[in-house]
């Protein structure tokens, strides 16, 4: 989606909206005020800020994008459940085709609550519990990627004890570096996730002794936010290899999972993602003359740009140094910033023109990193005014906490000029239920 305001943009009238978009992103805005067709500030007087807000039509086409970059390919994409894991959202992927990959038995059970076949359900993680696995093994999930030599034998002890054979992919550590955050990358050696190609040759030459576990598949996933093809390329080659070296040694691969990881957009013009058809492409020619199923877990590239986070300026405040926007959006609705200094544009959803100033843009956590931005050049606001935070779609509501007891903000589902809530504002007493005072004191 594209959003400009109006103090910089002149008006645009609807399906004017081929012009290359300024904002880098793939998602253009029909009008001035609109998401998906919904006026942003009536939105605002129905639901109190701070909301997240989803659109749906940004997400199928993102679905529709890869899907179709697909065709030939036999494919299945898997949505990182983390993501974004609201039920309406879960919902519109299962209906668009896309299964889940999950990490969690609380993931697990979100995706079957929302109508995931379980045949579409993959299971990623390096904690796994016996009675997580036991769980997803009794709803028949796809597949399990398996990350450590504990993990495999505590698969095969539960599947053997369950009388069940469990399909097993294992994640691979191609000892690649994805060129990003430091927090979110995963496919070097020294990260916790995956075993190395030495280890996985083990398991493959030992497999048979695995009686309840059928070893027939292979995961990567190097990392997140990636903007560039060169580090897929080089994990998939290596997985490639690897692929062809096990065929040779009588292990057929019935399934290569090549993780999730393709960057988005959140700094218009300075963030260049790489097209799904690119991508895809890269998968094809590293994955070339494989037969077998090849699996996709985007999350990020699904949702990220499809989702903003709406909040109001409470106050500005002039300090000693610096001019804070202080808004009622905070580090626990959007812990990017905070966690990984990461850059999400945000804009005011205003229409009058504006002289442009800088801000500090914070909120009213009690943490000096509860902080959206430092020196922000933006349009002068006003106490009151609507803001968009951008690109909020991924890891945003799934991340969020309840920190200085401020209740989970709502989600909103636009489509095409209409909305639902989809999450409503936590209330006070769901916060706390579940607490008590230390009433009754037990001893052991
Ligand atoms: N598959 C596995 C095994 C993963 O661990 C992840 C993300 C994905 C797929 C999806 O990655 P994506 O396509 O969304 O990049 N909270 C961080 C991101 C953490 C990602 C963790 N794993 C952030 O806000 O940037």
């Amino acid at each position: 989606m594209s959003w400009k305001p109006m103090t910089v943009q002149p008006m645009m009238k609807t399906g004017d909206n081929n012009d290359a978009d300024p904002t880098g992103s793939s998602f253009a805005a029909t009008a001035q005020g609109t998401f998906d067709g919904v006026d942003l500030q009536q939105l605002a007087q129905h639901i109190a800020t701070p909301f997240h807000a989803y659109s749906a039509t940004a997400i199928r086409q993102r679905i529709n994008e890869l899907q179709t970059a697909l065709a030939g390919v036999d494919a299945m994409i898997c949505f990182a459940v983390k993501a974004n894991s609201n039920l309406a959202i879960l919902q519109l992927m299962a209906s668009a085709g896309v299964g889940a990959d999950i990490v969690s038995v609380g993931e697990l059970r979100r995706s079957l609550h929302a109508g995931m076949p379980p045949e579409r359900i993959v299971f990623s993680g390096v904690g796994k519990s016996a009675d997580e696995i036991a769980g997803a093994l009794n709803v028949g999930i796809a597949r399990f990627n398996v990350e450590s030599l504990d993990e495999l034998h505590t698969l095969q002890q539960v599947a053997k004890a369950q009388q069940m054979t469990a399909r097993v992919a294992v994640r691979i550590n191609p000892d690649v570096d994805a060129q990003t955050h430091a927090k979110i990358s995963t496919g070097k050696s020294e990260n916790k996730f995956g075993v190395s190609i030495d280890e996985a040759r083990r398991w493959f030459a030992e497999r048979r002794q695995l009686t309840h576990v059928q070893l027939d598949g292979l995961h990567v996933h190097i990392g997140s936010q990636i903007l560039s093809l060169d580090p897929f390329r080089l994990a998939l080659q290596r997985v490639a290899a690897f692929w062809r070296e096990l065929e040779r040694a009588g292990h057929p691969i019935n399934s290569i999972d090549v993780g999730g990881g393709l960057g988005v957009c959140y700094r218009a013009g300075e963030d260049h993602p790489v097209a799904a058809v690119d991508y895809v492409a890269t998968i094809r020619e590293a994955l070339a003359g494989y037969q077998g199923r090849i699996l996709l877990e985007p999350g990020r590239y699904l949702i990220a740009e499809a989702g903003v986070l709406l909040t109001r300026v409470i106050r500005i405040k002039q300090g000693a140094e610096r001019q804070f926007l202080v808004l009622d959006a905070a580090m626990n609705d959007l812990q990017r910033p905070s966690l990984y200094d990461a850059w999400h544009d945000i804009v005011p959803v205003s229409d009058a023109s504006r002289p442009m100033t800088r801000y500090d843009i914070v909120g009213p956590v009690c943490e000096t990193g509860d902080t959206f931005a430092r020196e922000r050049e933006m349009p002068e606001c006003v106490a009151g005014d609507l803001l968009l935070i951008k690109a909020t779609g991924a890891y945003g509501a799934s991340m969020a906490s309840t920190y200085n007891s401020r209740p989970l903000a709502a989600e909103v589902l636009l489509n095409q000029g209409r909305y639902a809530v989809v999450r409503r504002r936590q209330h006070f007493e769901e916060m706390i239920a579940g607490e008590q005072p230390a009433r009754h004191w037990e001893t052991l």
